[in-house]
């Protein structure tokens, strides 16, 4: 069984990684603990692995929210920004932030009190052409120091690039409506994370604290959450013991 803190500081973000690797009887069983609207959300994937994802991703979310809110994870609402962002329904009465993250056989659960947070995570997967997806993603600048990369750099630069841009648009909740090109982050996988410049607001990066992660060899994984002063504490949550 996992370890929930006690309390959650508001200096504190607590991180759950979870294997979607479970078996069929488990996720029968998490869908059942979803709303109806999500559970005809389920329905709707058409590609098993999003399915599968999502049923398992937001069954967990709901239990890790249970564990902080102290209500039965059945209760727990949601309500969504305009570009999707899930957060607590207004009738929680909580302070509660979270985001989640899916890539291919895992999850990433960021929970914060009173600071908004963007979490995301990727399975490192082979990549052919890296230069069409630096020029369609990484802002002039990430280009430019990307192409000053070693090459066997070259790979977990790409990844660490993206999760940390990814952390930011989510914490925003804007998604992809954010050009990817207003901001910059490191490029070198072993740069210090954080927001390096953000068009028309110099100050905004200081107004953020970026943490990168690896869950897994092949996991890279970033999350970044309003102000300063934040640590991150790391656990595992195992939908087969924990719910
Ligand atoms: C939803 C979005 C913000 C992230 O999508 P993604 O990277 O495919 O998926 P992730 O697994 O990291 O995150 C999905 C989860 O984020 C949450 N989410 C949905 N919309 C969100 C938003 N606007 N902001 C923050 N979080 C959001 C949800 O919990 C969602 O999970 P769910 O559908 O199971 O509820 C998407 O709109 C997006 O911007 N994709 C950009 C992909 C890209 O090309 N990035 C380039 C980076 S260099």
């Amino acid at each position: 069984m996992s370890q929930f803190p006690s309390q959650l500081g508001d200096d504190e973000v607590s991180v759950w990684t979870i294997s979607l690797e479970q078996p069929a009887i488990v996720q029968d069983r998490l869908l059942q603990l979803l709303n109806p609207q999500e559970r005809e959300r389920a329905a709707r994937f058409r590609s098993l692995p999003a399915r599968r994802q999502f049923i398992i991703g937001r069954s967990c979310l709901r239990a890790i929210l249970s564990q902080f809110l102290n209500v039965p994870l059945t209760e727990i609402r949601f309500d969504a920004g305009g570009k999707g962002k899930p957060f607590l329904h207004h009738e929680m009465a909580s302070t509660l932030e979270f985001n989640l993250s899916h890539s291919g056989d895992m999850a990433a659960i960021g929970v914060t009190r009173n600071r908004v947070l963007g979490i995301d995570i990727e399975q490192v997967r082979e990549i052919t052409d890296f230069e069409a997806l630096v020029t369609r993603f990484f802002s002039p600048t990430e280009c430019a120091a990307f192409a000053q990369l070693e090459a066997d750099v070259k790979l977990p630069g790409f990844f660490r690039t993206w999760t940390r841009k990814e952390a930011f648009i989510k914490a925003t909740g804007q998604g992809l409506s954010r050009s990817l090109e207003s901001f910059d982050v490191g490029v070198h996988p072993n740069s210090p994370p954080g927001l390096l410049r953000v068009v028309d607001d110099p100050d905004e990066p200081g107004r953020w604290t970026m943490i990168d992660f690896m869950p897994r060899e092949d996991l890279f994984g970033s999350l970044i959450v309003a102000g300063q002063n934040v640590t991150a504490r790391f656990q595992s949550f195992d939908p087969q013991t924990d719910i």
